[in-house]
Parts: structure tokens; C-alpha cells; sequence
């Protein structure tokens, strides 16, 4: 969590960015959407379901009889691969571009709505031919390409459920999510190219599945993207292009209930296990289809909408597979790294296709500024008119720099608070009514409601921090844990009685504007991605080097914060284990194993003890003093006081070799 000082100083910016007449004349969101959807909060929101094209339309707009567990819509019927494709090409828009897909090596591919939709058909007929029905998981472990846009609308469409699964994440935590979900098919790549070379996804699939250790799968479908060898195993393996070339083009869409499940994903929380994150059909697609729109301010027959976030995460499901393709959108997608094969790669893609709204984080936005505008300046960026920016509070030099080197200091930047659970934007500006503030989301969308508490819940002044709460349910709210409806209630409805809590803290400022000040939890943030302290810990302890383990969060200049672990070795082991530097080397790749790449802490101290409180329970607060070397805090509550000493002496003498 950023400390409270620093952003004491930066609420007191005064800087304020008022959006120009011209911008505000022609912009979807007009200033009245706040005072309608205020004066009726569920008509509000059942109009903006109306927009969507229901099979069945529904009578009833919110049951939250049997709160926290929410129906929305409940009576009606959609379904949502038809309102992202099928109606498009019906309302005469089949020509329209849906994807122009950018690989990393330089290969191209541009689909429009009519060439997506026979995709999606054929697909979901696979899908069906390989006896998967409405309400079956299907995994995806793919890397950014067409393909696993086609395999998501497919697989809703026919009314199974998904869950996507970062490419990055190991053998072993794609299997946990499998045998979480009982997924029936995985689709999954030979491989992606990343960073200029071919990285292989399929022996991470095999890996997962063998040895019995996932009974449910009776298929993997294989897109080939790379070429690679691939490991074939016949009585389970399907080349996708092969399955596709003998189905039929034709798949009439029929209406799911709003509340039928649409997707699991899977994401860290305080505890080792990631929890699967339930989203459902109607109310997720109207708040999904909603934001996009109006916060991205999104202009369906010109705009060239570009959300750099992988589908593996719900940013990547909420504002690619499925926001942008209700409304119509054209948007990029591109597989790779933004440095390659040079850090031109992003600008070259905004000029090629004349990007005129971008969506990304504030980790590649510094990553960014720190090669300077040397690289920006050969390209034209000036098709660039709205500025999207999600994972973490973007500071407010990485704002101005957003602005004034992408924006050419005029697009707006939009600031969008969101979590997994909440399926879409809650906080965010509207580009062409917010006066924007460098390092503030602002305000909550219309139809959200929102309160920053203290520790007794009561709500706090402008002026003041306290914790994020969410007080009235919202049409994409999660529907629960997969499998676990105690623990949903346990994590996010008891803290506060009757409101959401977010895990995050936050504080007002004099104008009601809200700043993040990150999590109040163990759960990191880095990247953007939400990583839990304890599942990491887990990871290291499972190593048999490995003792004891503690994990946090430190600050860190490009990806906002890092994973710092501090472990104590087993003494019986202390014959097999070399040098610091090796250790340290072969506990990173254990955790790049166990959980995944992005998992690795950047730092390891081994330590002689961990500080605990009487109760044991480690002091993480001290621990992250350590890692930020900063002077230690308060310690009188530890058990052994001297602890501390011992720590930081031994670093100091570790750095002084
Ligand atoms: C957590 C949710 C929403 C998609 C990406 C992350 C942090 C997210 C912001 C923002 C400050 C933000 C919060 C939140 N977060 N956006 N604009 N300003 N913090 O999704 O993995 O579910 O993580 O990301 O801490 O709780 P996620």
C-alpha cells in the first residue's frame, strides 16, 4: 500500500484538465447520464440492458432477495456471442472490421464481423461435436491471437462456460484450475512468439494433464500458431485447424437466462488457493457493453479502439473478447512484447492503424517514459484521442507524460478503477464531462455507488483515507466463488455489513475525487496482476530448502510494486545448498514453476528469523520496511524485538560484500 504521506501531497495537485467544447459536443456521455441514473438507479440500468437484443425480454430488473448472491435481469434470455456478432451482421455491418490482428513476428490478419462470426460458428460446432453442452467448462491457454477471441465467443455461445488461463502461469497452476472447474476440453496453442522467439504452451497442457491428474478433459484442441514439435497424444489431441475444416459454417445462437453462467476466472487472493471468480450472462454484458462505450467514449463507425491487455486477464475479457465486439468496435490485437523487436513496436501499431483509443497500464506507461520520447517521436500518434489507463493508480508523472506524449496534450485520459470481481469499469472519468486530475480515478460511474469508510464503516469526510466499499449491487458483479458460495461471502461481504469491500484503500479529496492508494490486503500488485503473498509463500515452502518464507509487496519504479521474499533455510539441508546467489537462483525458478513466471520474486534474503508478533503471525509491515530500505517502523509488538536487528545486520553485511 503507497503510504499515506505520499499521497497526502498528491491530492494537493492542483492540476486539473478540463475537457475541450469540441470534445463535449460530440461525446457519448452527456452530463445528464449522472442526474438519470440517479433519479432511477434500476430503470438506469434495465434501459441499458434494453440496448442489448435479448431473446427473451426480461420483466425484472434487480431480485436481491437472497443478497449477496444478486440476479439481474433474471427472467430474460440472450445470447451474448449473438449481440457481439450475429446482430452486427444482421443490422448491415458485416463488412466492418472486428480484428486487425498484428502478430509479433510481423504476420497480419484482419477479420470483419462477418468473417469473425462464421469463425465463431464453426468453432462452437467443434465444441458440440466433441460433446460439449451449455453449462460444461471449457479451459483456454492461449497465446493473444485470433484464435482465442474465436475459442471464447464459441464457447459462450453455446452456453458452456470458460475459464482463460494466462499463458504465463505454469504446468501446475493450469492444472489446480482445471481440476477446480472440471474443465471437459482445454484449447490451447502450440506456442505463441514472444520477445522475437517461438514459446511453447502445449508441453505445459501435456505436463498438466498427465498422469490422470485431470480426469475431466476428454479433448485438447491444438491451434498451430508457431510450427513447433508438439508431444501428440491421439486419444485426446485435435488440431483446431483440422476440426474446423470438416463442421458446418452454420450455428443458429439460441438465448441463455441472463443468470446462466459465462466464465470462471481464476485470481490470487489472500489466501494460497486462487479463487474462480463466477460471471454470468446478461447484466456482465450490459455493464461490459455500457463502459466501453461511454467511458472510452467510443464512436463504433470511426474509432480504432487498441486494449494491450492479454486475454487472460478479465480486462482482457471484459474490454477485448467481449465489450468492444458488442459495441460493434474495430480493435487491434497483438500478440507480443512492447520491445520487439525494438521499443518502437506499440507506436508503430498506433500509427499503422491510426489507434484512436488505447487502453493500458500504468507499468508499460513507465516502462515507456523511461526510454523517453527518443522512441515516440519518429511515429505519428496523432489519430490518438482518448487515454485509458487500469491495473494500479497511475502517479502523476507517468499521467502527465501519458498525456503529453501520446495525447500530444490533448486526449483525455480516462483513470479506471475495476477488479476481477467486478467484471467492469466502477470508477473512471467520462471523457468530455470529468475535469480529469493526474492520479485520480474520480468519481464512480453512473450507476455505481460507492462509499470510502473507516474501520467502523461509517463513511468518511472528503479529506480523509479509509477502505472502498461498493453499497449497492451492480449488474456485473461476480455471482460467487466457483464452488466455494461461503467463501464469497466470507471475502467480500463480512468485513463491512451490506457493502462490498473492494480490499483497497482509498481516500477523498476536498471534491469528492477518489485516489487509490492500493491494496489493504496481502495481495501485491505488479505488472497490473494481482499476486497473494501466501500463494507465494506456499511455493517456497514446498521447496525442500526451504523452512520458513515470507512474501511482500515492494515499491518498485516500473512495475509498482515487486515480490520480495525473505526465507530461512532448513539446517538439514544446509550440505546441499551452495551460495546465496545460487539459492536464490534455483527458489526463483522453483516459483516460476509452481505458479508461473510473473509469480518470481525479484529479491530473496535468507534470513536467520522472520519477524512475529507474540500470536505468530508475521509482521509483513516490518518486513517491507526492510525491502524498501526504509528505517524499520514501530517493533514493539514483536515477540523477540532483537529480531529486527538481526534482519537488517545481516543485509547490511550481505551488501557490503
Ligand atoms: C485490483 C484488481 C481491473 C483490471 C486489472 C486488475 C487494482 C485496478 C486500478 C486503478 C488503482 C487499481 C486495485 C484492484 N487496480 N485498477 N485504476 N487505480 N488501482 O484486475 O487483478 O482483479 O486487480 O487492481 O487494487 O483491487 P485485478
Amino acid at each position: 500500500m503507497s503510504s499515506e504521506h505520499e499521497i497526502e501531497n498528491l491530492s494537493h495537485e492542483s492540476r486539473s484538465f478540463a475537457p475541450s467544447a469540441e470534445f463535449s459536443k460530440s461525446a457519448i456521455a452527456q452530463p445528464n447520464i449522472y442526474q438519470d441514473s440517479k433519479a432511477n438507479r434500476l430503470e438506469f440500468w434495465a434501459d441499458r440492458a434494453r440496448e442489448l437484443d435479448w431473446s427473451k425480454p426480461f420483466t425484472q430488473t434487480l431480485d436481491w432477495s437472497n443478497a449477496p448472491f444478486a440476479k439481474w435481469f433474471a427472467d430474460g434470455e440472450l445470447n451474448v456471442s449473438y449481440n457481439c456478432l450475429d446482430r452486427h451482421v444482421e443490422a448491415g455491418f458485416g463488412k466492418r472490421v472486428a480484428l486487425f490482428f498484428e502478430g509479433e513476428p510481423g504476420d497480419t490478419k484482419v477479420y470483419t464481423y462477418l468473417d469473425l462470426l462464421i469463425e465463431v460458428k464453426k468453432a462452437a460446432n467443434v465444441l458440440l461435436k466433441l460433446g460439449v453442452t451449455a453449462g460444461d467448462r471449457v479451459a483456454i491457454y492461449m497465446p493473444m491471437i485470433p484464435e482465442a477471441i474465436i475459442a471464447m465467443q464459441a464457447v459462450v455461445r453455446i452456453g458452456a462456460v470458460h475459464s482463460v488461463v494466462f499463458g504465463g502461469f505454469s504446468a501446475d497452476s493450469l492444472a489446480s484450475r482445471i481440476q477446480d472447474a472440471e474443465a471437459k476440453v482445454v484449447i490451447t496453442a502450440d506456442g505463441g512468439f514472444r520477445k522475437g522467439k517461438a514459446s511453447a504452451l502445449k508441453p505445459a497442457v501435456d505436463e498438466a494433464i498427465a498422469d490422470g491428474k485431470c480426469p475431466s478433459v476428454t479433448n485438447v484442441l491444438v491451434v498451430k500458431r508457431t510450427g513447433q514439435d508438439v508431444a501428440w497424444n491421439s486419444s485426446l489431441d485435435l488440431w483446431w485447424d483440422e476440426e474446423m475444416h470438416v463442421v458446418e459454417n452454420e450455428h443458429v445462437a439460441q438465448g441463455f437466462n441472463a443468470e446462466h453462467p459465462l466464465f470462471i476466472l481464476y485470481t490470487s487472493g489472500t489466501t494460497g488457493k486462487p479463487k474462480g471468480i463466477l460471471h454470468t450472462t446478461g447484466g456482465y454484458l450490459t455493464q461490459a457493453a455500457f463502459t466501453h462505450k461511454n467511458v472510452f467514449d467510443l464512436h463504433a463507425a470511426q474509432d480504432i479502439y487498441w486494449c494491450t491487455a492479454d486475454v487472460g486477464w478479465i480486462t482482457g475479457h471484459s474490454y477485448v473478447a467481449y465489450g468492444p465486439l458488442a459495441n460493434g468496435a474495430t480493435q487491434v490485437i497483438y500478440e507480443g512484447t512492447p520491445d520487439s523487436p525494438d521499443w518502437g513496436r506499440w507506436w508503430d501499431i498506433v500509427q499503422k492503424y491510426h489507434v484512436s483509443i488505447l487502453y493500458t497500464a500504468p507499468t508499460a506507461i513507465r516502462s515507456f517514459m523511461k526510454i523517453g520520447s527518443s522512441v515516440t517521436k519518429h511515429y505519428d500518434l496523432s489519430s490518438i484521442r482518448v487515454l485509458g489507463s487500469v491495473g494500479e493508480s497511475i502517479n502523476p508523472e507517468a499521467w502527465m507524460w501519458y498525456r503529453e506524449v501520446i495525447g500530444s496534450s490533448k486526449a483525455p485520459i480516462v483513470d479506471t478503477w475495476w477488479q476481477t470481481e467486478t467484471g467492469a469499469i466502477m470508477v473512471s472519468p467520462l471523457p468530455g464531462i470529468t475535469h480529469t486530475k493526474p492520479g485520480s480515478a474520480q468519481v464512480a460511474i453512473p450507476g455505481i455507488e460507492i462509499s470510502v469508510v473507516n474501520d467502523e464503516g461509517q463513511e468518511i469526510q472528503a479529506g480523509h483515507g479509509g477502505y472502498l466499499t461498493i453499497t449497492e449491487p451492480w449488474p456485473s458483479m461476480l455471482r460467487g466463488i466457483w464452488g466455494d458460495p461461503e467463501r464469497f461471502k466470507e471475502t467480500y461481504w463480512s468485513r463491512f455489513e451490506g457493502k462490498y469491500f473492494a480490499g483497497d484503500g482509498a481516500k477523498l479529496d476536498e471534491d469528492g475525487d477518489l485516489w487509490l492508494l492500493g491494496r489493504v490486503d496481502d495481495v501485491m500488485n505488479v505488472s497490473g496482476h494481482r499476486l497473494s503473498t501466501t500463494e507465494i509463500e506456499s511455493a517456497l515452502v514446498s521447496h525442500p530448502f526451504v523452512a520458513e518464507a515470507a512474501v511482500v509487496g515492494a515499491k518498485d519504479e516500473t512495475t509498482g510494486q515487486a515480490v520480495v521474499a525473505f526465507v530461512i533455510l532448513r539446517r538439514s539441508q544446509l550440505d546441499h545448498i551452495g551460495s546465496e546467489a545460487d539459492t536464490s537462483k534455483i527458489l526463483r525458478e522453483h516459483v516460476a514453476k509452481e505458479i508461473g513466471a510473473i509469480a518470481k520474486p525479484r529479491t530473496i534474503f535468507v534470513v536467520a528469523e522472520l519477524p512475529k508478533t507474540r500470536s505468530g503471525k508475521i509482521m509483513r509491515r516490518l518486513l517491507r520496511d526492510v525491502a524498501e530500505d526504509r528505517p524499520i517502523g514501530d517493533v514493539t509488538t514483536l515477540a523477540d524485538t532483537s529480531v529486527m536487528d538481526t534482519i537488517t545486520g545481516r543485509l547490511n553485511d550481505g551488501a557490503s560484500d
